[in-house]
């Protein structure tokens, strides 16, 4: 497995050439783009990594299926469905164009489906609310270490107007409650958490093993919980190339401008994978490669 790894990712890195860093925020545009790590962990808990796994890189919307799980435990899933929904959009993450009307954002995965999730995760104030995120998200990564990039925070908070905006109008609409400013800042903290390719592996091996952790193999999300989000990012993950990615790759994944990608193989495997240079959907060009190649040489299409 550890020769595969290096393989893809030997024969994929150089791809990186084509894509670019995220600029819209600029602590995101100081990264390597010729870094690359790979992480794989079966749902025995054997891990596999290679390159820079262990390199931390902001989680972005990788997080946001995580959140989406904790707001589902939060509140139910009839609540969270109520506000948001659950189809595809074909548009940018961060588009305002399908919020016209009700404002209710077609998914969670897009940039204003995942405001409204995080408006929803309970607390008594946004320090206990981002505490709660912050020590959700370090069990699923089995990563006590797990903290914000105060950098990013405030970089993303310096140039977050388009988030500000969306989700302004979803107060406007009452699909989200309370004060936006608090809102968007927990959102901007969410996204700033620093992680590593194996971090976000742990966290998809739980949902590869249906919310079981494969290692204490104690139960941490509901099977059914597990199901609705791993959909949701099979069809929603990858934003505007959801479908493209269904076909190549095959996998439930999530993105982030970032440049992770957390991708599932349902009861086998959670991966992760780093590359910064993005496509001009804001997906990870050379972590989209890598997961085809694995893909491909693992037999893993769901499909
Ligand atoms: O809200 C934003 O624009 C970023 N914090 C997150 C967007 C993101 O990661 C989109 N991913 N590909």
């Amino acid at each position: 497995m550890n020769a595969i790894l290096r393989d893809s990712l030997k024969n994929n890195q150089a791809y990186y050439k084509e894509g670019e860093l995220a600029n819209y925020i600029p602590a995101l545009a100081k990264a390597d783009s010729k870094a690359v790590g790979i992480s794989m962990i079966d749902i025995e808990g054997n891990s596999y990594s290679t390159g820079e796994y262990e390199k931390k890189f902001a989680i972005q919307s990788v997080s946001k299926p995580i959140t989406l799980i904790l707001a589902i435990m939060d509140n139910d899933i009839d609540f969270v469905f109520n506000k948001v929904g659950v189809e595809p959009t074909g548009d940018p993450f961060n588009s305002i164009i399908k919020l016209t009307g009700s404002a209710k954002p077609y998914n969670p995965m897009i940039n204003a489906g995942a405001i409204a999730v995080t408006s929803m995760i309970k607390g008594k104030d946004n320090e206990e609310k981002f505490k709660r995120i912050l020590n959700f998200f370090r069990k699923l990564a089995k990563n006590d270490k797990l903290k914000l990039d105060q950098e990013i925070y405030l970089s993303e908070k310096e140039t977050g107007d388009r988030n500000r905006s969306l989700a302004y109008y979803m107060k406007d609409q009452g699909i989200i409650e309370g004060d936006v400013e608090e809102i968007v800042d927990l959102y901007f903290k969410q996204c700033s958490i620093e992680v590593t390719c194996k971090d976000i592996a742990n966290m998809a091996a739980v949902l590869a093993n249906q919310g079981v952790d494969p290692i204490t193999e104690k139960r941490v999300i509901s099977k059914k919980i597990a199901r609705i989000v791993r959909t949701l990012m099979t069809t929603c993950g990858m934003y505007d190339k959801s479908g493209s990615f269904a076909i190549e790759v095959g996998l439930a994944a999530k993105s982030g401008v970032g440049g992770g990608i957390m991708a599932e193989v349902p009861k086998k495997f959670g991966i992760g994978v780093y590359g910064p240079a993005l496509d001009d959907k804001g997906n990870s060009i050379v972590g989209m490669k890598i997961l085809k190649e694995l893909s491909q040489r693992l037999n893993l299409s769901i499909f």
